[in-house]
């Protein structure tokens, strides 16, 4: 762990050294001018050596000013390396974040990943501008005070170790109890963000559900277990500052008294008296500091491990060491494929699946919910990786295959798109960056999508909102298969790309694909049988296994389950689950 988070904050070595260095030329100064303060008070103030106080009391000036230097210099740099420390984990993360594949996506939460880059960061940021300037500055400013004292008058001094021990103690205990609680907090904070993001993301589907008062008291819920989690460390916390004072104050009284008898003895002199007592404040005040920097380090430990988990985390589909640039084809061939999500996890997803599919056929997908027909497809592009045997692109293992050379050849459509906030022609260029506006248009007549975005004011220059809420399912749908053909793939897949399309137009889509790009593979995952009919092969998936494989006419002799959906679909427009009785 230290390591990883050691590797983002190495840019910023000399500001992280500087600053505990300016802490304690902070500290010398301040445990330097008590000392001045007792000889101004014994040497000049009681003989009467006017001169002597002018020479100290410029001395007294100048450490002060060089110490309140320090000080600043010490925040400043303390500033620079915690910020800096913070930015460089953010961007790690993130980047690391986009290396993710979807199966290390599916192991941490988006609220989770959320929390980790906000919170958490800004908890570590805080924590390391804390150890920064008071790891050093508490100790060393706490023992030279303590060395003074025991310089000046070791009895007295000795007041001070006691003092330490009882309060040491007090405090530790008070921590141990408050840190229960800080422990606790941080589960809690994934759960107000999970709720927050969830609500907000999906917030149209809560208004259209009325479903606004069981969200706002989830949120309350959340939020108030924060708010007593904090006001219980808290109220813990809240005993460190009358311990402090009635400590402080105990000292003070004891060290006037055992002081003003010595005075009296001439054992001790005023001025010494004087700068016992600020060094009493002094060493008292860091034991209080060190206190706070063992909660706030307590307190980030929870949140430094979940930065690391997220920086650790490795893709889990690499490049191959010598990728393949080339895709001769899009023939796709299955050979005896499993797959399972989680590994070693039950029964599989997708069990022995051989298929051989030629390069320019259109193949039609069909089953119902469940059936594992988005999983066979994802495979094609390596979203996931087979568990078990394997699958070709162009005669050769998709393993072998650059994955971005891979993932342009391969096009898929997913189930669950999303557009981003940029105009029509931003959205576009995602399939290729560089693509001309006439291409683009090309794109969207092949996918029906010029008749919509012609009618819009702005035309291709419209401005589509974050995730796409200021257009239709159906229109979104065709921008998505729009931006997918401008990668020009070998192989093109549609997971139920057109469900949102009315009828015709979906069959308008095909059309245009059959005769505008004949050599793309082209697999279409449908709910419909007039979407896949006219394919050159359909295949039939039922539970993880493939049913049936073949053309219309062939599925109708030989597949019962075609038969009986198409038949339902012809006849009722039943729809293929509800056939099926799911
Ligand atoms: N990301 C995932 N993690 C774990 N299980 C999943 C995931 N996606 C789908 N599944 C499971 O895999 C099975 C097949 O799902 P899927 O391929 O999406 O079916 P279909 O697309 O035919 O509706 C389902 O039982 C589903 O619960
Ligand atoms: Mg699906």
């Amino acid at each position: 762990m230290l390591k990883t988070l050691g590797a983002q904050v190495k840019e910023f070595k000399k500001a992280s050294i500087a600053t505990p260095l300016f802490m304690i030329l902070e500290v010398i100064m301040e445990m330097i001018i008590p000392l001045m303060m007792a000889s101004i008070i014994d040497d000049g103030v009681e003989k009467g050596d006017l001169h002597h106080i002018y020479v100290v009391g410029a001395f007294m000036v100048a450490a002060a000013a060089i110490g309140l230097f320090a000080g600043i210099m010490g925040g400043k740099y303390g500033a620079k390396a915690s910020a800096g420390f913070a930015r460089n984990l953010r961007q790690a993360m993130f980047e690391n974040i986009q290396e993710y594949s979807f199966s290390n996506i599916d192991k941490f939460s988006t609220a989770g990943l959320v929390t980790r880059l906000t919170t958490d960061v800004t908890n570590l940021q805080n924590a390391y501008q804390m150890i920064l300037r008071m790891c050093m500055r508490a100790p060393s400013s706490m023992i030279i005070a303590m060395i003074m004292s025991f310089y000046i008058n070791a009895r007295l001094a000795s007041v001070y170790l006691v003092a330490i021990l009882i309060l040491g103690t007090c405090l530790f205990l008070i921590m141990r109890s408050a840190m229960k609680y800080f422990d606790q907090a941080f589960p809690k904070y994934d759960e107000l963000n999970a709720s927050v993001q969830e609500n907000v993301s999906a917030i149209r589907v809560v208004k259209a559900y009325v479903r606004e008062d069981h969200e706002t008291s989830k949120f309350h819920k959340a939020a108030e277990n924060i708010y007593k989690i904090f006001c219980k460390a808290e109220e813990n916390l809240s005993f460190n500052a009358p311990l402090m004072q009635l400590t402080v104050y105990s000292c003070i009284l004891l060290i006037s008294w055992l002081g003003a008898k010595m005075i009296v003895g001439s054992s001790l002199t005023t001025g010494e008296l004087m700068s016992l007592l600020t060094y009493c404040m002094n060493i008292l005040m860091s034991l209080m500091m060190l206190s706070m920097v063992f909660v706030m380090i307590t307190m980030s430990l929870a949140s430094a491990r979940r930065i690391t988990e997220v920086l650790n985390e490795k893709s889990d589909l690499d490049n191959p060491e010598n990728p393949d640039f080339d895709i001769p084809d899009g023939s796709i061939t299955f050979d005896h494929v499993y797959f399972n999500y989680k590994k070693g996890a039950g029964e599989p997803v997708l069990s022995d699946i051989n298929l051989s599919i030629k390069s320019g056929e259109t193949i039609g997908i069909i089953g119902g919910t469940g059936s594992a027909k988005t999983s066979l497809v994802n495979l094609i592009s390596r979203l996931y990786d087979v568990t078990e045997g394997s699958i070709k692109v162009g005669g050769k293992d998709v393993r072998s295959y650059d994955m971005e050379t891979l993932r342009n050849e391969v096009a898929v459509v997913l189930q669950k798109n999303v557009l981003f906030s940029g105009t029509i022609l931003d959205n576009l260029r995602w399939g290729d960056k560089n693509a001309s506006e006439e291409e683009c248009k090309r794109v969207c007549r092949l996918a029906c999508a010029d008749e919509f975005i012609d009618r819009m004011p702005e035309g291709y220059n419209t401005y589509i909102e974050q995730g796409g809420s200021n257009v239709s399912g159906g229109q979104k749908q065709r921008l998505c298969i729009a931006r997918a053909l401008l990668k020009k793939p070998k192989v093109l897949i549609l997971d139920d790309s057109t469900s949102a399309v009315d009828t015709a137009t979906d069959a308008k889509i095909r059309k245009a694909f059959l005769t505008e790009i004949p050599e793309t593979t082209k697999l279409i995952i449908a709910q419909r049988i007039s979407s896949v009919q006219d394919a050159d092969r359909i295949i039939v998936m039922e539970n993880g296994k493939v049913n049936g494989f073949g053309s219309h006419e062939e599925l109708l002799k030989t597949n019962e389950i075609y038969r009986e959906v198409y038949e339902s679909q012809t006849g009722g427009g039943g729809d293929f689950d509800e056939k099926r009785g799911e």
